[in-house]
């Protein structure tokens, strides 16, 4: 038994959306297993290769390259509706989706009528409302929670139909008395019922992939010797424990999240890789101390393509905030940082950073006051920009000056490396330091 073998983790620092599938699907060929811990079909990972762009929101980044095995653990809440509209996009054979994807049978469900509860909850909160993806995760994990959910080794139970009649009915409940209409609800498109009689028939296709105990499948997979990959989802910001609150999602998006999302000891975490972008995003509601207003947010919306996967919506743009992504480095004990969309900021004059907060009386350098609501005035240092493009950079160390001293200041003040650098949405778009101690690279 090889106990000393460890999975590395891949986490996202800011809002989500900061590429973190663009990393897993190039990192993917040094590992046997790419495993997702968290979340469900609220994210949306954006992977381009050979001219073909692919949005996967439950199956994990790794599916693209034989050889894995793609784990979707017993943390993530699945929406079979929207798995078999992924298992559509692949376009793989039966026999490739089977011997690259399993599910852990402890993964719960998210019913349609998770999702109409998502979409009351969202209606009474009006303008307090949270700008959820709609897709039913915050009453899935509530259920979970309260004990009272449904996991996918109870759809393969005789029981089934009897338990979901009961849950549904629960939710029916509570829907009414929020004062919502089910007909004023539609679900991707469709009426209650017409999304339910698509979702047991996606279900029956879930039916028929493999099943799994994710904690027992990958620690025997780490005593072969296999190398393991932890995908997570959104990011740090938006963490349930230590994001925005309330304005976040249901699930643990930190380090602490794998472990609990596919049985993994602590002491069996390996790298924790730390994905940021080289400005910021947000998309739905809650704090964004340095979201700009100006030409320079439409700039960015537009060249990093800032509309959400899942929703479409614009998402919010803004200067890279340090105290923050120093924040989410800390809770999960981050060893290598990555870089992504650095080619978005090309054509900036002047890239501002955000180093401190102003509080009044002094400037304080850490993430203040995350459980108040008051503004977080930024205060900024300014870098002159390299304004050029990087497409035919082949090297890390060949980066423009300017580009160079931000990534030094960025790892001056959180005290991480960071090894990698994307420079595009596609799979080749990607520069990798020389000497970044990967745990492949001998
Ligand atoms: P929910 O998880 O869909 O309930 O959404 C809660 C909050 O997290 C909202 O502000 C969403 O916009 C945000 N959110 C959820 N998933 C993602 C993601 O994958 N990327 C970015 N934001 C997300």
């Amino acid at each position: 038994m090889n106990n000393t073998n460890k999975a590395d983790v891949l986490l996202g620092l800011q809002w989500g959306d900061e590429g973190k599938g663009k990393i897993v699907d190039v990192f993917t060929p040094h590992y046997n297993i790419v495993a997702r811990f968290q979340g469900g079909p609220n994210a949306g990972h954006t992977l381009v290769f050979e001219n073909q762009k692919y949005v996967l929101h439950t199956i994990p980044s790794g599916i693209f390259h034989s050889g894995c095995v793609n784990v979707v653990g017993n943390g993530v809440v699945l929406d079979p509706f929207i798995i078999s509209k992924e298992l559509d996009q692949l376009c793989f054979p039966v026999s490739r989706i089977k011997e690259s994807l399993v599910f852990c049978e402890k993964a719960h469900l998210i019913l349609p009528s998770h999702r109409l509860l998502d979409a009351a909850y969202e209606m009474k909160k009006g303008d307090a409302r949270i700008g959820s993806t709609l897709k039913g995760i915050g009453p899935a994990y509530t259920d979970k929670t309260a004990r009272s959910g449904l996991r996918l080794c109870d759809a393969v139970s005789d029981g089934f139909s009897h338990l979901y009649k009961n849950l549904k009915e629960q939710h029916m409940q509570l829907i009414s008395t929020l004062g919502v209409d089910v007909d004023d609800v539609m679900l991707d498109g469709l009426c209650f019922s017409d999304y339910e009689a698509h979702w047991f028939d996606a279900l029956e296709r879930l039916k028929e992939l493999p099943r799994i105990n994710s904690e027992l499948f990958i620690n025997e997979a780490l005593n072969r010797g296999d190398r393991v990959l932890a995908e997570g989802a959104q990011g740090a910001l938006l963490d349930i424990n230590f994001g925005s609150y309330p304005f976040v999602t249901s699930s643990s998006t930190t380090v602490s999240g794998a472990c609990a999302g596919l049985g993994i000891a602590p002491s069996r975490i390996g790298e924790v890789f730390g994905v940021f972008k080289s400005y910021c995003t947000r998309v739905g509601s809650g704090p964004f101390p340095t979201e700009i207003h100006d030409e320079n947010a439409t700039r960015l919306r537009d060249l990093g393509q800032e509309y959400g996967s899942t929703t479409g919506r614009p998402r919010r743009c803004g200067w890279l905030d340090l105290p923050a992504l120093k924040y989410a480095v800390m809770i999960n004990g981050v060893t290598r940082l990555l870089m992504t969309k650095a080619d978005v900021l090309n054509t900036t004059g002047i890239i501002r950073v955000c180093v401190a907060y102003d509080t009044g009386d002094n400037q304080r350098h850490s993430l203040p006051n995350v459980c108040g609501t008051s503004e977080q005035k930024p205060v900024y240092r300014d870098m002159k920009g390299w304004q050029c493009s990087l497409e035919h950079i082949d090297r890390f160390e060949a980066l423009p000056e300017e580009l160079l001293r931000y990534v030094a200041m960025i790892e001056d003040f959180v005290d991480v490396p960071v090894d990698v650098i994307s420079t595009g949405p596609d799979r080749k778009e990607i520069l990798i330091r020389k000497g970044a101690q990967l745990p492949w690279s001998e």
